[in-house]
């Protein structure tokens, strides 16, 4: 006999588990399945998100970041500490400590919230009367009958041909927040988000890291002018970037991976790293869905069809998160999650695209939020630019950390902000004003009139504002 829900999420990510809160909210009868497993084989829900991904990833960039200042930057506020040492082991009972501080919490929200949580794999078995059944299998066979479905079973990392991850010396973003000593030499694959953030960790805990990267542009999806300062301020730190590569070969030895790659003048080369990431972007997973058994559209890179709504081909099914299109981000597979649980509720759920911000979390932070200057230029918008940089905000010399700016991008007639873009200290923080002030559509003059707290690193945001006039302030 099947246990009827109105509404069944297949996965509990941060889409799922949002939507399935957000569908509880509103009334339903509510269902969440996710397979994710802790280290007892219990649930881990969170998805990639929780577990080997955003929240992991940030608290060992937070260790190494203390780890970093107490070696390099505690001297100049007169604090001596000598033979700093660091523990990887505690580092990384640390960050499974607080995955498994979420992984709680989520499951403590279901309870609160009356979302029935299954622990297994979701798949689908059969459209049956106007319902989706829905099979769990788990410790125990469930079978469950859903009026509405909302998948939301996320991403894996793609590998490279050829040098499948083996979490030991071919590492995805699973075995790079694991890796169990510093090693001397780590070779990254890939120079997009994980691997500028996953090489930031380990060399600020004293490894000797390269970066491999195909594309000829470092960072050609942000700012133009901020992958500039991106690229200055990694090298100095010593991230060693090679950009335009093709890579040849990967092999693996007794000692670590050898890789062999052209370069950019199409030489031949070889990198021999005692561990290699590979992060070279995520493919949507439907693995085991049984997609097939109702006829859920795929597309041809296997993620599942959607319009902007998150409506697939079928009717009340529903996708959100990685598995669909659209960028790979927590809070965009949140804010879907939260949309269609509001519109199965017959209400006007609404994610704005041109509005998601993007982090990078490396040292100086890197945010932005709408069009970068290049993106102006090639859709031909007039528009003017203003900046300030940190290193003229008082904050940012009080807390020693003054690189990089703030810039504002604004409607040359009107003044609308199109785009903001920071590389520097808290960016993650500082980008939320621009998103509000995007989603309200506010002119650059709107944020410069705003009083904004003194001392502060909010300070650099209302200058550019101003910059964007010719009149700045304090620089
Ligand atoms: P997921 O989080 O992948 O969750 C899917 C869940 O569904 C998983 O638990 C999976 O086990 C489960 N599942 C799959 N199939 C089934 C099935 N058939 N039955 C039952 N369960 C199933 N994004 C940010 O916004 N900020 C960051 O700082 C950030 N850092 C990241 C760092 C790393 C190293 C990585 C890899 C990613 C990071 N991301 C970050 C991206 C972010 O993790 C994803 O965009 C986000 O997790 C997507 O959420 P989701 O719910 O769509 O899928
Ligand atoms: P990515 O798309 O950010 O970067 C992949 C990089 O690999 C690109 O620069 C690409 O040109 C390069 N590449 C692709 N094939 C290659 C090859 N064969 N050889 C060399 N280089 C190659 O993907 P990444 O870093 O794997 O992250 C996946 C996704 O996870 C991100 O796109 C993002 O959506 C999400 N994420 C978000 C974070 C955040 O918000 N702070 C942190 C980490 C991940």
């Amino acid at each position: 006999m099947s246990k009827q829900f109105d509404v069944v999420v297949i996965g509990g990510g941060p889409g799922g588990y949002i939507a399935a809160i957000r569908a509880a909210q509103l009334g339903f009868n509510t269902a969440c399945i996710d397979e994710w497993k802790n280290d007892k084989g219990g649930p881990a829900p969170g998805g990639t998100c929780t577990n080997v991904g955003c929240i992991p990833s940030k608290a060992l960039l937070q260790s190494s970041e203390h780890f970093e200042h107490a070696n390099h930057h505690f001297a100049d506020h007169g604090i001596s500490a000598d033979n700093v040492k660091m523990d990887v082991a505690k580092m990384l009972a640390r960050k499974d400590g607080v995955v498994k501080q979420n992984n709680e919490g989520i499951l403590y929200l279901f309870k609160k919230n009356k979302v029935s949580f299954f622990h297994g794999r979701g798949s689908f078995v059969a459209a049956k009367d106007g319902a989706y059944e829905i099979k769990v299998a788990g410790a125990a066979e469930e079978s469950l009958l859903a009026k509405h479905v909302i998948v939301a079973t996320g991403s894996n990392a793609r590998a490279l041909p050829g040098a499948e991850f083996d979490e030991t010396s071919i590492l995805s973003n699973d075995g790079a927040l694991r890796i169990g000593g510093v090693p001397k030499k780590l070779g990254v694959i890939g120079s997009g988000v994980i691997g500028l953030e996953m090489g930031s960790v380990w060399r600020r805990l004293g490894a000797e890291v390269t970066v491999l990267e195909a594309l000829p542009t470092f960072l050609a999806a942000v700012d133009d002018s901020v992958a500039k300062e991106a690229a200055k301020v990694f090298k100095k730190q010593g991230l060693a970037i090679e950009l335009g590569v093709k890579i040849d070969k990967v092999a693996k030895s007794k000692t670590g991976v050898t890789v062999s790659y052209a370069n950019a003048k199409g030489e031949a080369q070889t990198l021999a790293v005692d561990k290699l990431i590979v992060s070279i972007g995520r493919v949507p997973n439907t693995i085991g869905l049984n997609a097939e058994a109702v006829g859920l559209a795929l597309d041809e890179r296997g993620a599942i069809v959607v319009d902007g709504d998150c409506k697939t081909n079928l009717p009340n099914v529903w996708a959100v998160g990685d598995v669909v299109r659209g960028p790979m981000l927590a809070h965009k597979a949140e804010e879907e999650g939260v949309a269609v649980a509001e519109r199965i509720a017959g209400q006007h759920g609404h994610v704005n695209f041109n509005t998601i911000p993007w982090v990078i979390y490396t040292s100086p932070e890197i945010a932005w939020v709408g069009r970068t200057e290049q993106q102006l230029k090639a859709d031909g918008v007039a528009y003017k630019a203003g900046q300030f940089p940190f290193l003229a905000n008082g904050r940012a010399r009080a807390l020693g950390d003054t690189t990089g700016f703030v810039k504002f991008l604004a409607d040359a007639k009107t003044d609308e902000i199109l785009g903001v873009h920071i590389i520097g200290p808290m960016a993650s923080e500082l980008i939320s004003e621009a998103v509000v002030a995007m989603e309200f559509k506010a002119s650059a003059e709107d944020i410069a009139r705003i009083c904004h707290a003194h001392p502060s690193l909010s300070e650099a945001t209302k200058e550019a504002a101003l910059a964007v006039d010719k009149r700045t302030l304090n620089f």
